[in-house]
């Protein structure tokens, strides 16, 4: 299983770990990281989630095998599963960005509340590179972050940028060198476990309220368009490309 889940000091960590692969992400990840919040959730010793992924690597994002193979059709699917989960999550979530984090490894961050990223990290969201548009709710998002300049670089051009940007423009918290962000996000972790947790809840709760019906509507929004352009012809020569290890053409289109 390339998603590890452990319980520590009321902590629940949620591990990335296919290094081979970069850590992409397949349905089966999908699925396990949503079991693994439900079971967070359910869990009263559990205070607080910890996302992570591998020295240089916190996720490439979605599999692109997958994307062909398995391609997201519903809102049942498991990448959906775990979008929903995420964005409703109740207890507060912790991200340590080990280091790159391409596609849903950067929206994720949106619906994290504190974010920790490695001095080595490089943050991307080259949707439309790969004939697709933004997802989980990042078109709102990011441009409400950063303004609608910068927003453009990141998502219509899919300009990658460094953690010490992600932190200025306000998605992240800290960057760390890279032998330290992982303790340093687990040690502001488990200060939740010394907090009350009703409070911390409540206080998320009223944090993320305001714009969750804009968020929603943002991701229906998105969903239709990107599970029409999985299909797509743009995609097919972009997922070709990426196979076969070269640059994608898209002058006939
Ligand atoms: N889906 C499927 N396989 C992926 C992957 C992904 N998202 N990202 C990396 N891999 C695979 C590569 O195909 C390669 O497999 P191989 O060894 O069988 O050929 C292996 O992981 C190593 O990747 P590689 O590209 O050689 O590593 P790198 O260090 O040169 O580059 C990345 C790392 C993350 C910058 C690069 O792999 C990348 O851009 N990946 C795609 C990111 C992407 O577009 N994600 C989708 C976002 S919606």
């Amino acid at each position: 299983m390339s998603i590890k889940t452990a319980s520590h000091n009321g902590v629940a960590s949620i591990e990335i770990a296919r290094p081979q692969k970069k850590n992409a992400l397949t349905q089966e990840m999908y699925g396990a990281m949503a079991d693994a919040l439900d079971a967070a959730s359910a869990d009263p010793a559990a205070r607080a989630v910890l996302f992570y992924g591998q020295p240089g690597i916190f996720t490439s994002g979605n599999d692109i095998d997958d994307f062909v193979s398995r391609p997201a059709s519903d809102d049942e699917a498991p990448v959906s599963r775990f979008l929903r989960t995420l964005l409703e999550f109740d207890k507060p979530v912790v991200a340590a960005v080990t280091g790159a984090a391409i596609g849903v490894g950067t929206t994720m961050l949106l619906h994290c509340d504190l974010v920790f990223v490695s001095d080595e990290a490089r943050l991307a969201m080259p949707f439309v590179s790969l004939g697709l548009v933004p997802e989980f709710g990042s078109s709102l998002l990011i441009a409400r972050l950063m303004g609608h300049a910068k927003a453009a670089e990141k998502l219509l051009l899919g300009t990658p940028f460094s953690g010490s940007e992600a932190v200025d423009c306000g998605l992240a918290n800290a960057v760390l060198p890279a032998s330290e962000v992982l303790n340093h996000a687990r040690r502001i972790a488990e200060r939740f476990a010394t907090l009350p947790p009703g409070a911390v809840r409540d206080t998320k709760r009223l944090m993320r309220q305001p714009l969750l019906a804009q968020v929603r509507a943002a991701m229906a929004a998105e969903n239709a368009l990107f599970r029409a352009r999985l299909r797509g012809s743009e995609a097919a020569e972009a997922f070709q490309a990426f196979f076969q290890k070269r640059a994608p053409d898209f002058s006939k289109f």
